[in-house]
């Protein structure tokens, strides 16, 4: 039977098998060829769909935006801030509100619960935009990238090094099980993905033939690696003062030359962005006054070079989007 994900929320890789994965990077890559080609695909014109942010976005945002009105929809944006949710009105009556009103609804914030909540009441699709827990349509174009590198995903070594318990670590180790990708979390061992998500991770791979590995040497984690993939250090929502302990922590896991020259010698870079690369933020300025650094998570020099794929993996974000909220409304 083909694969139909009609009505289906979009909140974590969990729920869905390794083929609706593949459904929606075969769409993506249609959607793509479509756009790239100039070929119109309003093929969801009189749907409208609401994005509600409670943190700030730059690529997740415009990805909603753009492939919603690509495929001819109504968007809505709310700010945060600029709702009644969680302030006047519950979460559940918010959903129920806007289940009437819209087709789909989109939600970046903190907890996975709320957005469970708001796919529980609402009765529409909602799409996860990136919670404390998970970011998972960071993903599919994070996937989609590295296929269209490589030509395929499985048995493709994928290292993460970095905060390996954030959102998007937790998101990529299940993308990598649930694809046949081999992922090696690269980090200090408390910065490791809980214990219950580590065994989830290792029943799917078991099934898809993926390897799930572990390790706080960068010389092991890095070996052989045929991705590199980093974020920032301190994930939107935590204090400014967990940055001296994470920088101190986590600077022999920056992404350098050196991992670049132990990895396979065709291996690229990813990073879901934003980055601090440079002293181009104000942010990236203010950690090197305080701390003395000029680039965090990964050198200016890889970042920069041509191993870095991080703007093609940026544009995919609205390719791959577009393929869920078509998947999920058609
Ligand atoms: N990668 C990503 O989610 O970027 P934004 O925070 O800009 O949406
Ligand atoms: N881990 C980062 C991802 C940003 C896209 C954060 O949550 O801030």
């Amino acid at each position: 039977m083909g694969i139909n994900l009609r009505g289906r929320s979009f909140l974590k890789l969990l729920d869905f098998s390794s083929e609706e994965i593949r459904y929606l990077l075969d769409l993506s890559k249609n959607f793509k060829n479509m756009k790239m080609n100039g070929i119109e695909h309003k093929y969801l014109s009189g749907k409208n769909m609401v994005l509600l942010f409670e943190k700030t976005s730059t690529r997740t945002r415009c990805s909603f935006e753009v492939a919603g009105y690509d495929l001819g929809m109504g968007v809505t944006y709310l700010d945060p801030g600029s709702s009644q949710m969680g302030k006047k009105e519950s979460i559940e009556d918010t959903a129920r509100v806007l289940g009437r009103l819209y087709d789909c609804i989109e939600y970046r914030g903190f907890s996975q619960d709320l957005v469970q909540t708001l796919s529980d009441y609402s009765g529409v699709p909602v799409y996860n935009g990136l919670t404390d827990l998970f970011h998972p349509t960071q993903m599919i174009a994070d996937l989609l990238t590295i296929e269209e590198n490589f030509g395929r995903l499985k048995g493709i070594n994928f290292t993460y090094m970095g905060d390996a318990r954030n959102n998007v670590a937790n998101s990529l180790m299940i993308a990598c099980a649930k694809m046949g990708v081999n992922f090696t979390a690269c980090a200090p061992s408390h910065l490791f993905p809980e214990e219950w998500l580590r065994d989830e991770a290792k029943k799917i791979a078991k099934e898809t033939g993926s390897i799930i590995r572990f390790t706080e040497s960068v010389e092991e984690g890095t070996k052989d690696a045929d991705v590199i993939y980093t974020d920032i250090w301190v994930s939107m929502g935590e204090p400014d003062s967990v940055w001296e302990e994470r920088i101190n922590l986590l600077k022999p896991y920056q992404v350098n030359k050196k991992a670049f020259e132990n990895a396979s010698k065709d291996a690229i870079f990813l990073h879901c962005l934003p980055s601090f690369h440079d002293l181009k933020t104000t942010i990236g300025r203010d950690i090197h006054e305080k701390f003395g650094l000029e680039e965090m998570e990964v050198t200016n020099e890889i970042f920069e070079s041509s191993r870095s794929k991080v703007f093609d993996e940026a544009e995919n974000r609205m390719h791959t989007i577009k393929a869920v909220i078509y998947a999920t409304m058609k």
